[in-house]
This record gives structure tokens, C-alpha cells and sequence, in this order.
């Protein structure tokens, strides 16, 4: 074990708190996860001093669970690495802290990690072949990026959200027809029972760039079609508004990345974040794909939703590029992809 490099990675930037141990940044020796979903959806959302609070309750367990189940000890981790951004700042806190306590006491190198190039860094655990170039759809609750990925950490962002991000929309129609947080899973179960053609919701272009992404019209245009309802005492199908809906995000996203792949030239396509869990995101790209001869890696669903594996794997070949953070490593809420504070 002593030639291999063996990541822990900490991801605490929203309501996941979660660990992992990874070795050589493909292999998964561990990945715990403790959520806290329940807790917020008492809220209808994230609540963000719950988020931290809960943290700082649960990372020290998931960080024993994770070492445990790897069979390692502390002494056998090479490094550690954390999500310093972007995210919550309050629940960033809670890793950036742990980690730095951990790299200190350990006499070991900390490795801060961007979130988002994290979610990428999921798609390399099941595909051993995937090496960058590729290009990347990132659909989080917080992002919507078309990312070209250059080299492991280097990245080009050739289209992104104007306004709402894919999982926020999601969460926002989610909770206007009832289902409550988190929405995107609810709407994706619901939305099989629906027709995707009952309801023709508008698929916004944006002025400028055929590669950006706009969602406030299309939830608006939900909204209103909901309230028209309501006044017109006429009865809601939820499942076929989750389904026209889910139709209307996926015919966009898939728009955008083939074209992307066109304009680029790229012939290995990968989805990353939360929303890339979708069943119908998933079966459209696999069909968009198959029709343009691209190559499609997605990571399985345990792995696009927030968790400490992608953040090991991430902070793997940062690490073997020479990236090292101080002790003064800070969580940056708004940090940019492709931007490091390091030293
Ligand atoms: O990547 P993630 O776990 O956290 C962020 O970095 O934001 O993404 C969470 C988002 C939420 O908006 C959630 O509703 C959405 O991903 N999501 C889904 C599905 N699973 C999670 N959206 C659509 N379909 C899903 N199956
Ligand atoms: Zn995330």
C-alpha cells in the first residue's frame, strides 16, 4: 500500500455530509454518506444553519465510518482533501476546518477541491478509459455548465445558466405541484407516470450563445399554467406537468451539449451533478448520443448527487499536479471554476 496514493476526500458544501477513501483517484475503497434530507424537508428546503450544525454533529463519524470501512487508518492516508468551494459557506466551514485539523495533526498535504470539478472527476470511477479531453454537462442544484474538460484540472466553460440552474428548477416546479424537497427525484418518479407531450412548455433560447441555458421562463411558464388551473377550476395532472416539464429541461440540456460537441469537435461526452440521476435525462442523452456517434460516460446515481468519493478523486490528480493548500485554506461560497486560491 505504500506506493499507492490514498485520498480522503470531505465533502460538506450543502446537506450531504460525506467521506471517502480513494485509491490511485479511480479506485473507491469507501464512500459515506450521511444526508439530511429528512431534517430539511420539515423546511421545504435547505436551511442553511441546519446544514452547518448538523456537520459539525456528523463529520467525524462519516470520516471514522469511511476509514473504516476502507481499512485504513489515519497513518495510511497519503493526503486529504475538502470541498472549499463553492457552496454554502457556513457548511463549507465545517470540512475546510476538519480537514485542515486533520492535515495538521497528521503532518500530511490538504488539498482543497472545487465542487463542481469534483462532480466531473465522478465520471472516472466507472470509466477507467475516461481521460480528459471531454466534454463535460455539469446539471447541479446550483449549476448549470457546459464544461469543456482540458486536462484533469483544467477547465474551459463554453456555456452556462443565464438565470436558474437545471436541479433548482426542478426543486422550484417540484414544490409548486406539491411534491415538497428534495424535488428532482420526485418529479423524476412522477413524471414516468405522465405524458411528456400533454403540456407544450417553452424551451428558452438566450440571445447571444446557442451553448447557454435559461430556466426561469420555463418554471414561470409552469407556475402560470398551474395558477390558469386553479382559476379555471380546472383539475391538475401532476404527472403529466412533471413529465411536460422534465421534457421541456431535457430537450434543452441534450440540445445544448450536441451542439456543444459539434461546435467543438468532441467525441467523449459526460454528464455530472444531481439532475444527471434523471432517467429521462439519461435515456435522451443515451439516444442523442448514439444518433451523433459520441461516446456517453455518466456516473451511477450514488455517485452524481453530492458525495466524498468525487472530492477524493478530484483532489487525487490535484494533488499529483503539485496542488498543496495551506492552513489558511478558506471556504469560498461563490469560488469560480478553474480559479484556486492556492498556494
Ligand atoms: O449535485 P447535487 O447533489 O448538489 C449540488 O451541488 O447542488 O444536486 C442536487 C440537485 C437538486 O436540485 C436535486 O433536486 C437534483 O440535483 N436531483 C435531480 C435528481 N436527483 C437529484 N433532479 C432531477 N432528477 C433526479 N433524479
Ligand atoms: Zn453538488
Amino acid at each position: 500500500m505504500s506506493q499507492d496514493v490514498i485520498m480522503l476526500g470531505i465533502e460538506s458544501s450543502c446537506d450531504e455530509t460525506a467521506a471517502a477513501v480513494v485509491r490511485n483517484g479511480r479506485e473507491v475503497l469507501s464512500n459515506v454518506i450521511s444526508s439530511q434530507i429528512d431534517i430539511h424537508t420539515l423546511y421545504g428546503g435547505v436551511v442553511p444553519e441546519i446544514a452547518s450544525r448538523k456537520h459539525v454533529e456528523r463529520v467525524n463519524q462519516v470520516i471514522e465510518e469511511a476509514l473504516s470501512e476502507a481499512s485504513v487508518s489515519l497513518q495510511d492516508i497519503t493526503a486529504v482533501s475538502v470541498t472549499y468551494g463553492p457552496g454554502l459557506v457556513g457548511a463549507l466551514l465545517v470540512g475546510v476546518g476538519t480537514a485542515k485539523a486533520l492535515a495538521y495533526g497528521l503532518h500530511k498535504p490538504l488539498v482543497g477541491v472545487h465542487h463542481i470539478e469534483g462532480h466531473i472527476a465522478a465520471n472516472y470511477i466507472e470509466h477507467p478509459e475516461l481521460e480528459p479531453p471531454f466534454l463535460c454537462l455539469v446539471v447541479s442544484g446550483g449549476h448549470t455548465h457546459l464544461v469543456r474538460v482540458e486536462e484533469y484540472n483544467k477547465f474551459q466553460i463554453i456555456g452556462c445558466t443565464h438565470d436558474d440552474a437545471a436541479g433548482e428548477a426542478f426543486d422550484k416546479v417540484a414544490r409548486a405541484i406539491g411534491l415538497g424537497y428534495p424535488g428532482g427525484p420526485k418529479v423524476d418518479r412522477l413524471a414516468r407516470e405522465g405524458n411528456p407531450h400533454a403540456i407544450e412548455f417553452p424551451r428558452a433560447k438566450v440571445g447571444g450563445s446557442e451553448l447557454d441555458f435559461s430556466f426561469s421562463g420555463l418554471k414561470s411558464a409552469v407556475l402560470n399554467y398551474l395558477n390558469g388551473c386553479r382559476m379555471k377550476g380546472e383539475e391538475i395532472h401532476a404527472a403529466d406537468v412533471a413529465a411536460s416539464f422534465q421534457q421541456a429541461v431535457v430537450d434543452v440540456l441534450v440540445d445544448r451539449t450536441v451542439r456543444g460537441a459539434r461546435k467543438l469537435g468532441e467525441t467523449k461526452i459526460a454528464v455530472a451533478g444531481g439532475v444527471a440521476a434523471n432517467s429521462a435525462l439519461r435515456r435522451a442523452m443515451e439516444q442523442a448520443c448514439q444518433e451523433e456517434h459520441l461516446t456517453l460516460y455518466h456516473p451511477s446515481p450514488v455517485y452524481c448527487t453530492d458525495n466524498g468519493a468525487m472530492i477524493g478523486v478530484q483532489g487525487y490528480y490535484e494533488y499529483m499536479a503539485g496542488i498543496r493548500h495551506g492552513l489558511d485554506l478558506n471556504a469560498v461560497p461563490s469560488l469560480a471554476i478553474g480559479q484556486r486560491g492556492c498556494l
